[in-house]
């Protein structure tokens, strides 16, 4: 299975699922492509230090051309990850990669989801309703923020005293302990 990985900033997230389908190459899933949409992401370089090629969309190609499909085409893309990618996917993409695409939340949706919720923002909410429990989301890509079927969920309990960036770094590690497992699970189930 030929996976891209669409970003938009540190790509903590793409970093191990590349270093993770590369030191298991027997889990059958193959980072073709990193697309960011930001020319200065430095996900970019990490990507290119690991040999996965990269390419940068622009918002007019990405919204009213269908170009990119013919890049995801040439690349044999099958299945997409979008990983802290913050453009709302434009239909042509979602029609191409129907229930081919999984995108992760940082917090248990359907609470903090929505458009604005994103990076600290959430994170920043979740402190301020004294939650003591966060988490993360994977779920399919459809239409509108972060409304797709959920595949998985993960919570983390939170202390009180916990302010928003240690939630944020609680919470990332619970993606980079499960974002890869969950995409190998659906986009290239192990052979019984
Ligand atoms: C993650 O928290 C992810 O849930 C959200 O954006 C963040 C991306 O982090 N969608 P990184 O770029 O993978 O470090």
């Amino acid at each position: 299975m030929k996976l891209a990985i669409f970003v938009s900033g540190g790509g903590s997230n793409a970093r191990t699922i590349i270093d993770r389908f590369q030191a298991n190459p027997e889990y059958g899933v193959e980072v073709v492509l990193l697309v960011s949409n930001k020319a200065k992401a430095s996900a970019l370089m990490m990507a290119a230090e690991r040999d996965v090629p990269t390419l940068v969309v622009k918002r007019n190609s990405f919204y009213e051309s269908e170009e990119l499909l013919a890049d995801l085409e040439a690349f044999k893309v099958d299945f997409i990850a979008l990983a802290g990618f913050l453009w709302l996917i434009p239909p042509y993409l979602v029609r191409a990669f129907p229930n081919r695409m999984l995108n992760i939340h940082p917090a248990l949706l359907p609470a903090y989801g929505g458009k604005g919720m994103y990076g600290a923002n959430v994170h920043k909410a979740v402190k301020a309703n004294g939650e003591l429990e966060s988490g993360i989301t994977i779920h399919y890509v459809n239409e509108a923020y972060d409304e797709g079927d959920y595949v998985f969920q993960a919570a983390v309990r939170l202390d009180p005293e916990d302010t928003p960036e240690k939630i944020a770094k609680r919470v990332l590690r619970l993606e980079h302990g499960n974002y890869w497992r969950v995409l190998r699970q659906l986009a290239a189930p192990p052979q019984k």
